[in-house]
Formats: C-alpha cells, sequence, structure tokens
C-alpha cells in the first residue's frame, strides 16, 4: 500500500469531533445516548467522540462484512457481531467510519429499526456522497470526501493502516 495526499490532519481530525460532540451533547440534552460503532473502522472515531459527548452515554459495537473485495461492496450484508441487548425504547446513535454505497447501514438501519428504538440517528466521521447508491443521509456528518479510497484514524486497506492518526488516499 503506497499513500498519497493527506485529506485530513490529525488536528482537523479532533477539531471535527469536537464540533460533532458539541452537536450531539446539545441535541440530547436530557436524555441517554445508546452509542453503536461499526466495527472495526469505526472503533478509534467512536472512542474519541463518546469522551465530546457530555450526556450520559451507553456504548456496544456491531460488526457486519459485505462480501465484496478490498474496495468495492456487494451490498450483501451478514452480520457478524450481534449488541448484547436490547434497544427497545432507547436513544440509538449509529456510528461509522465512512459512508459510501450506504448499502451497509441501509441495511442496519432497517434490521434495528425491527427492534422498536425510540430513536435512531447516524453518525460518520467521513461521507463520499457522489458514491451513494441508495438513500442514506448521515444526520452528523465529520466531512464529505471526492471518489477517494482513504486510510487511517479506523480505516483500513486490506486492514492496514487504521492505525493512522491522520486520514491519507490510497495511491491505487
Ligand atoms: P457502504 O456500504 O458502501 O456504504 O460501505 C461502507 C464501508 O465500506 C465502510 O464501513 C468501510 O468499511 C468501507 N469503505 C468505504 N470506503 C472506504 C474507504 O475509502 N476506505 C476504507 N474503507 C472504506
Ligand atoms: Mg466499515
Amino acid at each position: 500500500m503506497e499513500l498519497g495526499q493527506i485529506l485530513v490532519t490529525e488536528k482537523d481530525i479532533q477539531r471535527r469531533v469536537a464540533e460533532l460532540g458539541e452537536r450531539i451533547t446539545a441535541d440530547y440534552q436530557g436524555r441517554e445516548v445508546f452509542v453503536i460503532g461499526i466495527l472495526k473502522g469505526a472503533a478509534v472515531f467512536m472512542s474519541d467522540l463518546i469522551r465530546q459527548i457530555k450526556v450520559p452515554v451507553e456504548i456496544d459495537f456491531m460488526s457486519l462484512s459485505s462480501y465484496g473485495t478490498a474496495t468495492k461492496t456487494s451490498g450483501v450484508v451478514r452480520m457478524l457481531r450481534d449488541l448484547d441487548r436490547e434497544i427497545a425504547g432507547k436513544h440509538i446513535l449509529v456510528v461509522e467510519d465512512i459512508v459510501d454505497t450506504g448499502l451497509t447501514l441501509s441495511y442496519l438501519r432497517e434490521n434495528l429499526m425491527v427492534r422498536k428504538p425510540a430513536s435512531l440517528k447516524i453518525c460518520t466521521f467521513l461521507d463520499k456522497p457522489s458514491r451513494r447508491q441508495v438513500e442514506l443521509k448521515p444526520d452528523y456528518c465529520g466531512l464529505e470526501i471526492d471518489d477517494y479510497f482513504v486510510v487511517g484514524y479506523g480505516l483500513d486497506y486490506n486492514e492496514k493502516g487504521r492505525e493512522l492518526p491522520y486520514i491519507a488516499v490510497v495511491k491505487p
């Protein structure tokens, strides 16, 4: 894997995460948020984000896998790890690293809505709106980017690059 341009610096990431945390804090005043992180990509973002949310938080994780290649999803989603507990009546915030075609989150949203949460919102650090195949608009988004394949801050290319503290473009 060869890295190209740095798209988001460590400093810019931390600033955006703080801003998202402030907005979420304001929107959830007087409530508890049940934050669901989508493994593995969202783990890094989620751990930063929950420390910027100043209302009570519960966390859990789900792991989904879509069949496909390293850079292309097939749209067929498989659940590898489900939640530990029920979410009926809770205010759910799904945290994702990046929304690309939207297929993963649209599958997940349907799956979670069946469990009757009080509300369900989506927070993604990155969004590639030009790649969307189904309608999916994140409620909170750190940054919209063009159609690059990126790594860092939890995002991987064939499991590499997750540990980078910035987000960089992968050279094709
Ligand atoms: P979607 O179902 O096409 O929206 O796929 C979203 C998933 O694809 C994300 O959770 C990532 O795991 C992966 N993905 C999409 N774009 C990128 C990228 O640029 N870098 C790393 N992973 C990506
Ligand atoms: Mg992912």
